[in-house]
């Protein structure tokens, strides 16, 4: 029988972490998954780091990244110091690295998703399904979707979401971390494995309607292809082979949503915690910031992406509660706005400095979400990540938070 093949669409901080974690696990399941993990890798030249332990084989002139990660087996950019295994395949081209996946994973800063969607169109096998491990929202005219579902509608494939308590650098060295895999499709992937060639009862495709999957809430229906028979079935058993290691445990859900918005609007909360830390405020402040943060978490989800949202998702999940903390703690987003606040700088300007190419996806997601709920009329139900807004605008300062988020009360 056919096995799955995996590419790994990014290749930043996280996106070259998860190809780790994914090429161990295909090496040691080959009996479901091909051990090859193609990784797209957006091309650009560099110099391998003076301090870098391949720096004395290294040329003059600047490399393309993708043939250094392919000699040395090392993102020497976006995760230096860690050595990949040697089956990941960096791949400059878009589609020739889609070519027959049958899993996708989407690992890149949520601003280049739709540019990504748009080349992929008409290049994917019709059969495939996605992983999205972005943490941020598509915010359109038409509302706010999750990149789940954005992936899933632009590709018409179903996409379920990876997301959790998950400093990139410290999954890559191994030191043990928990995340939560929501993952959802309709029952005729978690079919038990069928002899080869016996024709699925489903066989003709079935009708899915992509938002009830993750929100419950109706947009439409597509037909999603149906796994062909001679595949192993994609069900949580198979989806936990993909991710789990014994440094990165892996817990499976159906709450495609909740999963997906801990790990957007948690990063809008960090900018909050840095801010506050960079006043030189203590733990108080910042599990007050934090406190407020996984209620708006909550009350978002139940009130814009219906009643399939659970609460237990974010108190309970790794994705939830776990990120918020760990993102308050040592995360990218909280150190540029403790930065800020102490330098009396604009975080651009110490995300520029400080990232090496790295991006912040709290403050767009702070502005897209505001814009979202300015629309909805909604931002005075919402003081915390209102405030963050209102920072980054410049119109009120970190001092004034206790007050933002006392005003109704
Ligand atoms: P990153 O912050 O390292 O971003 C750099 C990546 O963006 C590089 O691969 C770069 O090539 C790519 N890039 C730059 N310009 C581009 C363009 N025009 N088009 C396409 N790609 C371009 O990225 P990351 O850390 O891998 O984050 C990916 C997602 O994972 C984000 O949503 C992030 O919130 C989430 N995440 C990150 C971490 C972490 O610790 N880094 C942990 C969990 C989740
Ligand atoms: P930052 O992007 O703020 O570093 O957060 C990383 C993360 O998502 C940890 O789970």
């Amino acid at each position: 029988s056919k096995k799955h093949k995996v590419c790994i669409v990014g290749s930043g901080n996280w996106g070259t972490t998860i190809a780790k974690v994914v090429a161990e696990n295909t090496q040691q399941h080959a009996d479901i998954f091909e051990s090859e993990v193609q990784m797209w890798v957006f091309q650009e030249q560099v110099h391998i780091p003076k301090d870098n332990r391949h720096y004395k084989s290294a040329s003059d002139q600047p490399q393309n990244l993708t043939e250094i990660i392919n000699s040395v087996h090392e993102n020497v950019k976006y995760l230096p110091d860690i050595p990949l295994p040697h089956n990941i395949v960096a791949n400059p081209d878009l589609v020739a690295a889609v070519k027959d996946a049958t899993i996708l994973v989407f690992n890149l800063p949520h601003q280049f998703i739709a540019k990504i969607c748009q080349q992929l169109q008409g290049h994917i096998v019709p059969h495939a399904r996605g992983i999205s491990c972005i943490k941020g929202l598509a915010v359109s005219d038409e509302g706010c979707e999750l990149f789940s579902e954005r992936i899933g509608h632009e590709l018409g494939i179903y996409c379920g979401a990876l997301s959790g308590a998950n400093i990139a650098t410290e999954v890559a060295q191994e030191k043990f971390s928990e995340t939560t895999v929501a993952y959802a499709p309709p029952e005729m992937d978690s079919r038990h494995p069928t002899p080869s060639g016996t024709p699925l009862p489903d066989a003709k495709g079935e009708e899915i309607d992509m938002k009830i999957l993750s929100d419950g809430v109706q947009a439409g229906k597509k037909k999603l292809t149906p796994l062909p028979a001679d595949y192993p079935p994609l069900h949580h058993g198979n989806m936990k082979k993909l991710f789990h290691r014994p440094y990165f445990h892996v817990y499976l859900v159906n709450d495609v949503a909740g999963v997906s918005l801990g790990g957007a609007l948690k990063n809008i909360v960090a900018l909050a915690a840095g801010f506050v830390s960079g006043l030189g405020w203590g733990d108080n402040a910042k599990a007050a910031v934090m406190r407020v943060g996984i209620m708006e978490e909550v009350k978002f989800g139940k009130m814009f992406f219906g009643s399939s949202v659970k609460t237990e998702t974010f108190t309970e999940q790794s994705c939830g509660v776990a990120d918020l903390i760990t993102s308050c703690s040592g995360g990218r987003n909280f150190r540029c706005a403790r930065m800020a606040v102490e330098e009396g700088k604009a975080i651009g300007v110490i995300e520029e400095r400080e990232l090496n190419g790295q991006s912040l996806q709290g403050t767009s997601t702070a502005y897209e979400v505001n814009s979202f709920l300015r629309k909805e009329g909604k931002e005075k139900e919402f003081p915390l990540f209102t405030a963050v807004y209102e920072i980054l605008e410049g119109r009120h300062r970190p001092e004034e938070i206790p007050d933002l988020l006392n005003a109704g009360g």
